[in-house]
């Protein structure tokens, strides 16, 4: 993909360099994610505690080197929370950081108040202190939740896991996750420290690392049984890396992304390529031979690395399944969409290395190129940098916003708006229609992107980039729904 190419072509850490990190640890067998009624305490009022703290993991097996990151419960990822559609999520955060730190509950429609944007919609918890999260989910799909406080830091510390909210009529087909991260460590297998926040990397492609885990794991083996069908939920919650998969040669078919529904088809090769925060549910066929292996590849330039592989057991069970998947039920309220009469909010992205900005307004101050990147705020949206006193716009419950987003910079955006899917509704002043709805979508150099949605949901939305060096450089903003 050029796209891609276009991305990576930035990059100062080639993800094979360092050798010996990925000569520990071939064959892991892939650590099975419990559920969080297995592997957390409930309090007496009903709130699972999540636990933000440090803590040592192993990405490369029992006799790799020891990585000190930033957990919830001491596990990465953090435990899987799983709840059924419509049931109440009661998450008790305790902080046991010496930062700051909050949780965002990201794809979900949530009420604005337990959105988890420290700044925004909440302070940020403080050392020893604790917040509860309590809301309902009211569409089932694959979403994650993680820090929204200095996430350059604290995600890249590894503060997030994933959240399933479960379909009333789910089917009984075996689930496997996958959660792909992006570390950059130093030789000793530790988070490269030095290199947090640095001014190269925000201007650039973001913080980019050298090391890919799988469920926090380098190179796991994922089983499978010849025959069976799984389903296979993927989520990027990398800072910054976008990542392009190969599945071998397994044909699977696509049934949600982002969470929400898509009519059962088969995969495209592009539907594979996963921007940060940007999730995928497949249906996959387990078409190979009983004890055989075959590889998961991250793809760049054109080079394919392994980062996982599938590995048949000995007996075959069943006949492979050949038809479709049962498409899932879509509850978001699409009906009131109305596309057509949508009020039209601009958003011209400028900045970054090789780009055109010579000035942006920081802190209501005109700032020339060299006071911005001073001042670490090398993004902008319509001029301002990352500014959050006002909003990018102000829009009355129950209208159609389309946001006709022009990227001027020479690098992709994943677009995230939180509280709601948006529809892509035109690339490049043609009119678009692809079925899908989304929470992140991947806006490249040059291109021309309108998302639309409707503003249903009263409150202070957050719109941001995902790279997440990109967002605290300066590229977000908010939309408030009064
Ligand atoms: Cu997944 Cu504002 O974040
Ligand atoms: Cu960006």
């Amino acid at each position: 993909m050029t796209n891609t190419t276009k991305n990576n072509a930035f990059r100062r850490t080639q993800l094979n360099r360092r050798k010996f990190l990925t000569a520990c640890a071939a064959g892991l067998m892939i650590p099975q994610l419990s559920a969080l009624a297995g592997s957390v305490e409930k309090t007496d009022d009903g709130f699972f505690i999540l636990k933000a703290k440090k803590s040592e993991t192993k990405f490369f097996g029992d006799n790799g080197p020891t990585t000190q990151v930033w957990s919830y419960n001491n596990t990465n990822p953090g435990p899987i929370i799983k709840v059924k559609q419509g049931e109440k999520v009661k998450v008790r955060l305790v902080n046991e950081l010496d930062q700051a730190t909050s949780i965002h509950w990201h794809g979900i429609r949530i009420d604005n108040k337990m959105d988890g944007v420290s700044g925004l919609t909440q302070d940020a918890v403080k050392p020893g202190e604790s917040f509860d999260y309590e809301f309902t989910a009211p569409d089932a799909g694959t979403y994650w939740y993680h820090t929204h406080n200095r996430s350059w830091e604290q995600l890249a510390r590894g503060l997030y896991g994933l959240l399933i909210v479960e379909e009333p009529d789910k089917s009984d087909v075996r689930e496997i996750n996958l959660v792909i991260d992006d570390w950059r460590l130093d030789n000793a297998g530790k988070i490269d420290e030095k290199s947090m926040g640095e001014m190269h990397d925000w201007a650039h492609g973001g913080r980019l690392g050298n090391v890919l885990t799988l469920n926090g794991k380098q190179k796991p083996k994922i089983k499978l049984n010849a025959g069976e069908r799984v389903r296979l939920r993927i989520v990027n919650v990398a800072n910054s890396r976008i990542m392009e998969l190969k599945l071998a040669d397994h044909d699977p078919w696509i049934i949600a992304k982002d969470g929400h529904p898509i009519t059962p088809r088969k995969l495209k090769k592009d539907d594979l390529i996963l921007g940060p925060a940007q999730r995928i549910d497949l249906m996959l066929d387990a078409t190979h031979k009983p004890g055989t292996q075959s590889p998961i590849h991250f793809v760049d330039q054109q080079q394919k690395y392994e980062i996982a592989s599938f590995e048949y057991s000995q007996d075959q069970t069943v006949a492979p399944i050949t038809s479709p998947p049962k498409a899932l039920a879509i509850t978001m309220p699409h009906a009131n969409f109305k596309p057509l009469t949508a009020k039209i909010v601009p958003l011209v992205m400028i900045g970054g290395a090789m780009g055109s900005m010579e000035k942006a307004i920081v802190g209501g101050k005109t700032l020339d190129w060299k006071q911005l990147v001073k001042a670490k705020r090398v993004w902008a949206f319509n001029g301002i940098a990352g500014d959050l006193d006002k909003p990018l716009v102000k829009v009355n419950r129950g209208e159609t916003v389309q946001i006709d987003i022009t990227n001027d910079t020479a690098f992709p955006h994943a677009m995230h708006l939180h509280g709601t899917h948006f529809k892509v509704v035109a690339r490049n002043n043609m009119s678009f229609n692809n079925g899908e709805w989304r929470d992140t979508e991947l806006v490249y150099p040059n291109e021309k992107v309108s998302f639309a949605f409707l503003a249903d949901n009263p409150g202070k939305w957050l719109f941001h980039c995902h790279m997440i060096e990109h967002q605290a450089g300066g590229m977000v903003t908010w939309i408030d729904v009064v």
